[in-house]
């Protein structure tokens, strides 16, 4: 049953194991990207000064995690993991805050590791964890969090390929996916969620929200049950997060387009569809017993999902609000930083390969204690493009770049991104900003595709400064810093913060950037964030194989970046077949929240038990700040 979870995971696994081409054409702009910054004095040279070290033969002080740091990193670096638990430095510990399964309410059923999570499934810490963000009301601690996707091999286990056969089925899997809100508190004996908080909340498939921003009321978004186009049921693929300075949730819609299935024989796919992935085939079959699914009935369902949702987490009975000024597209998560002149920048990725990174400026400016309520309704979405010069623009989506409707700009983005001529991207993940420097960070996880064939829209893919690798397993971290220190700034210099890679497999650009070495090395960063040191950490969602190319780099795991020197080192690793991902902290900075997804050893429970995607602590035996 394990390594079923591993089948089931929905982030395209099975890329990360195509054999890579054995022709790459490295670009020599990424060399000049790399050294711009000056990391390559570093350990291992990047391209040709990594094949004169050859394989096999880096510095002994390189091989392993303990490699050179400076102070900034308060731990010894771990090593690799290849089982089924978590590890953290010494003088650390971790332990469990919640699973799948666990209750937010008491009359919630207990766990049945036969069926997985409950039909009163909303009751219940749902799966997959994904993006979170701690919030504080007075002294009370409150954590949202996603739960990304479901397992419907696992929740319906008796099911040909965990596919629906009834609306109880389907219900059953809804109520599983998208957002907790939870009370926690340290107690003498660790941290626990409170159980029946006034302020736990599930919400899912069917919570009622409101459609705001420029596409509320378009036609694309009306439905039969939904004339008007201002009320939608329910958020899903629930992937990273964002939080916005006065105090609300961001939960971002991802992979929503495998939900959609047509009861028509005949379904031909739209250009939209087709750019976003809808199919006439679902991947759950919910469209057999929930018409709102069905294409075939609802043709403009999917319309209403691929937003960002904006969720008070202080009044469990707010109605979330979807936030259509910030674009429909596969949103990884939601960074918020204030410009100079108080407006609200918003970046944001498209996590596919071949898509673009965004950001959004609003109209109005925020003043704390003000009115936020449209702050996010009314503002200008760009799309980001990298000059090979190490320069690049925010390229504005109106009529004019786009030659689109002024609306549906805001309803199919993608296409307006390829218009306005952003540059297609390694599939952007997470957006980090540096607290204590005007500096942006983003994951580019990884792109099979690379070089290799044009994105859903025809776009052309070759490589770019950017995205420098054909075919790339590895991925890269890009980082940029607007002109004037002004997140409103429309241009930028940008640089690469990281290309990963395997110095002991490759001695060519597959070998990483001078920063990567033996000791470090990973595959695939997704997750990030900052510390208020000013230090990136770090998740990793990639091939756990530690086999091929991915030899030596082993589970999972977290690591923490020094903007400054380059420096990455290794904190955390996670079991076998799980990607880590969330990060927040507690108010006073002594404890860490991290999320642990589809883990496929038989954790936490032990042997023969479900494994269940979970929340950990992670602090210091002295109960010191980490973070
Ligand atoms: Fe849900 Fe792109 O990760
Ligand atoms: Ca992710
Ligand atoms: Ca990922």
């Amino acid at each position: 049953m394990t390594d079923n979870r591993v089948d089931l995971s929905w982030d395209e696994w099975d890329e990360l194991n195509d054999p890579r081409s054995n022709t790459s054409e490295f670009d020599q702009v990424v060399e000049a990207a790399l050294s711009r910054r000056g990391f390559l004095s570093g350990l291992v040279a990047f391209g040709s000064g990594a094949a004169v070290m050859g394989t096999g033969a880096l510095l002994s002080s390189t091989t392993t995690a303990e490699a050179a740091t400076t102070k900034r990193f308060a731990f010894k670096p771990i090593e690799i993991a290849t089982d089924a638990s978590v590890h953290v430095p010494e003088g650390y510990n971790w332990e469990i805050l919640t699973r799948w399964g666990d209750p937010l309410f008491s009359d919630a059923p207990d766990f049945s590791h036969e069926t997985g999570g409950d039909a009163v499934s909303d009751r219940i810490f749902g799966e997959n964890t994904d993006g979170m963000e701690l919030f504080e009301v007075g002294d009370k601690q409150l954590i949202a969090v996603n739960h990304e996707y479901v397992n419907p091999k696992v929740n319906l286990p008796n099911n040909e390929d965990g596919k629906a056969t009834s609306s109880e089925n389907v219900r059953k899997l809804q109520n599983l996916q998208g957002v907790s809100v939870m009370e926690v508190e340290e107690t003498g004996e660790g941290w626990k969620v409170v159980v029946d908080s006034p302020y736990n909340r599930r919400i899912h498939h069917n919570t009622p929200m409101r459609i705001a921003g420029p596409a509320a009321g378009h036609d694309l978004l009306k439905t039969a049950a939904d004339p008007e186009g201002i009320e939608v049921l329910g958020t899903m693929n629930n992937c990273g997060s964002g939080k916005t300075p006065w105090g609300t949730y961001l939960t971002c819609e991802e992979n929503f387009n495998g939900y959609f299935g047509s009861t028509d024989a005949n379904f031909e796919q739209t250009p939209g569809f087709k750019r976003y992935g809808i199919k006439g085939e679902s991947r759950y079959q919910y469209e057999l017993f929930d018409a709102r699914y069905d294409l075939a009935k609802n043709p403009n369902e999917p319309n209403r999902f691929g937003y960002i949702v904006e969720i008070d987490p202080t009044d469990p009975n707010a109605k979330p609000v979807k936030r259509t000024a910030l674009g429909r597209f596969k949103h990884e998560n939601a960074e918020v930083v204030i410009a100079k002149d108080g407006r609200v920048v918003v970046f944001l990725g498209d996590d596919e390969r071949g898509e673009y990174l965004y950001r959004f400026v609003s109209k109005g400016v925020y003043q704390p204690g003000g009115d936020t309520d449209n702050l996010l309704d009314e503002g200008t979405l760009y799309v980001a493009k990298f000059n090979e010069d190490g320069k690049g623009q925010w390229l504005p989506l109106t009529p004019e770049t786009t030659g689109m409707d002024e609306v549906e700009i805001y309803i199919h983005t993608r296409m307006a991104a390829s218009a306005a001529g952003g540059t297609t991207m390694d599939r952007p993940e997470w957006v980090a900003a540096n607290p204590i420097s005007v500096q942006a960070y983003c994951a580019l996880t990884n792109n099979k595709n690379r070089g290799v064939k044009p994105n859903a829209g025809g776009d052309d893919t070759s490589v770019n400064a950017v995205n420098p690798r054909e075919t790339n397993n590895y991925g890269q971290i890009v980082r940029w810093t607007p002109a004037d220190e002004n997140y409103a700034s429309d241009a930028f210099d940008w640089d690469l913060y990281v290309m990963c890679g395997n110095p002991n497999v490759h001695n060519d650009e597959y070998a990483g950037s001078s920063n990567i070495h033996p000791g470090n090395m990973f595959n695939s960063p997704d997750g990030m964030a900052f510390d208020t040191a000013g230090l990136l950490w770090i998740q990793t969602d990639g091939n756990f194989k530690n086999e091929g190319d991915f030899e030596g780099q082993g589970n999972n795991q977290m690591l923490v970046g020094d903007p400054e020197t380059g420096e990455i080192v290794r904190f955390m690793t996670v079991p076998y077949g799980a990607e880590v991902t969330g990060l927040c902290w507690s108010a006073d900075r002594r404890s860490m929240f991290v999320g642990i997804q589809h883990p496929s050893a038989s954790f936490p429970d032990g042997e023969g038990k479900l494994a269940r995607s979970a929340v950990v602590v992670v602090k210091r035996d002295d109960n010191g700040i980490i973070g």
